[in-house]
Formats: structure tokens, C-alpha cells, sequence
């Protein structure tokens, strides 16, 4: 049975300081292990994209169902054009088949779907209909952050061009975050990256600056709802200092 329920009653744990005793407020995913999923099983890498794809709509609806308001998910990354196109075409045409049943489906999740990314790089029909889908999902509960297309890098320099068209010739920390493309969205609480790599791979570069991180050898497809119990569980332990000192002040 599940542990998490609902949301604790004392609140989401963004930015304030102290144990993350809170339910994190936002979980963002770096959902890796997919190839490795398929090639255990004799199988294409993009039979391990479409794996995972159905395990982030299982993730998905889990997070919203207890309580968490942001979840961020790595789908693809501004280095992933990199791969064979047949793998990049699998992954286009699977993420173009989870917008066409979000739609279809508006609603169920309660979610509103963000796109973060540099969506220059897609066809104005593709581009169209993530800007639908934002805006009929708008006001729902859960925030869903796709990045797609997606560096953390690019991030930046978006956000520091976005200034410069403004005019600004100084800034502060708050202006760039208003630029970037999470804008309005607190900074990940946790960042959870499965697959058994412990880095960051160019996501939310800005954003992770005090986000705790959680590694796990689980192969994304493979990750349950179990385990996320198990991951918050963790996150709950763990002293959120922020540079600052600890409400126990001993540590
Ligand atoms: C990393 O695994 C995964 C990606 C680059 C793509 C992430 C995409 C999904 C989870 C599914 C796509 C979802 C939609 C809706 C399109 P990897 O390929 O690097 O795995 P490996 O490290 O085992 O090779």
C-alpha cells in the first residue's frame, strides 16, 4: 500500500530551511535506463522508450495522487539530437502520441502540461500542439514540465538574451529566474536520476543549485510507485540547510 497519501499537513518544503520533514513540493526525473530495459530483453532501444513513456504516465499519476504540485521530466535534451535518427523519430512520434491522449484525456491526471525547451527545432504543427495543450490544461493541479529540447545551458543564455532584449543591462538572481523557461515554478525540491548515472547531464543547471539529489540503478521503465514511497521517505530525512544553519542548531 502506499505510504504517501496525501500531502503532510505542514506544507510543501520550497526553499525554506531546516529537515525536508515536508513532502517536496517539486520532483524532477531524469528518466535514464530505457536502452539498457530493451537490450535485457533482446529488444530496440525504442522498445525501452515506449516502456518508459507508459511507466512516466504510471509516475505521473502517482505524484499528483499524493500530493506533489510539480513534476519535471527529462525527455529529451538539446545533445540527444545526437542519437540515430530512428531512435530520435521514436521518441518524436511517442512523445506526439502522449500529447494526442493528454488531450483526449484532459483531465483525468488533473495536470497542466508545461514544454520547456527551445521549441524552435520542432514543425509548426508540433509546436501547436503543445501550446493547446498548455492552454486547455491551464489552472489544473499538478504542473507537469516537459523538457524537451531541453539543456540547462540553453536555459541560461534563453534567459540572459530574454534580459538583454528587455533592456536590462544588470540583473539580479530573481530576473533570470523569471526568464527561464520554469518561470513561476519553485526550484526542484529533489532531482531523481534513475539508471545508475550520478550526474546532472545539462538539466535544470540553475534550478538544482539546493535541490537534493536522489540515485538510484533502477532502469526508468522499471521504477514503481514503491519505490518513489521509498525516494520521499528518504528526502524527508535529510537536513535542508540552504548555506544557512540547521533549526538544530548543533549540526
Ligand atoms: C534515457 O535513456 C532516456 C531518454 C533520452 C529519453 C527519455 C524518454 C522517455 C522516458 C520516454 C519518452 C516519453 C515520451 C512521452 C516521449 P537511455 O536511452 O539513455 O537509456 P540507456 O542509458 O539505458 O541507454
Amino acid at each position: 500500500m502506499a505510504l504517501f497519501r496525501k500531502k503532510h499537513d505542514s506544507g510543501s518544503s520550497s526553499g525554506q530551511a531546516g529537515t525536508a520533514s515536508r513532502m517536496p513540493s517539486h520532483i524532477a526525473f531524469i528518466m535514464d535506463g530505457n536502452g539498457r530495459w530493451a537490450r535485457k530483453r533482446g529488444m530496440p532501444r525504442e522498445y525501452g522508450h515506449a516502456a518508459g513513456a507508459e511507466n512516466m504516465k504510471t509516475i505521473v499519476r502517482y505524484c499528483g495522487s499524493i500530493g506533489i504540485d510539480y513534476v519535471s521530466l527529462y525527455v529529451f535534451s538539446t545533445e540527444n539530437w545526437k542519437r540515430p535518427k530512428h531512435e530520435v523519430d521514436a521518441i518524436m512520434d511517442l512523445f506526439s502520441s502522449y500529447l494526442d491522449e493528454a488531450k483526449r484525456e484532459i483531465g483525468k491526471d488533473d495536470a497542466h502540461y508545461v514544454f520547456m525547451g527551445d521549441k524552435s527545432a520542432f514543425s509548426e504543427e508540433f509546436r501547436e500542439k503543445m501550446t493547446e495543450l498548455e492552454k486547455l490544461s491551464e489552472g489544473r493541479k499538478v504542473t507537469v514540465n516537459f523538457a524537451i529540447n531541453y539543456g540547462g545551458r540553453d536555459d541560461i543564455i534563453h534567459a540572459c538574451r530574454e534580459l538583454l532584449k528587455d533592456g536590462c543591462t544588470d540583473f539580479t538572481e530573481e530576473e533570470i529566474s523569471a526568464r527561464l523557461y520554469t518561470k513561476g515554478c519553485p526550484d526542484p525540491d529533489i532531482i531523481v536520476r534513475t539508471g545508475g548515472e550520478k550526474r546532472l547531464s545539462n538539466f535544470l543547471l540553475w534550478q538544482s543549485s539546493y535541490s537534493e539529489l536522489y540515485f538510484t540503478d533502477t532502469l526508468w521503465p522499471d521504477l514503481k510507485t514503491r519505490e518513489i514511497d521509498r525516494i520521499l521517505a528518504d528526502f524527508m530525512k535529510r537536513d535542508r540547510r540552504f548555506g544557512g544553519l540547521s533549526n538544530d542548531s548543533t549540526r
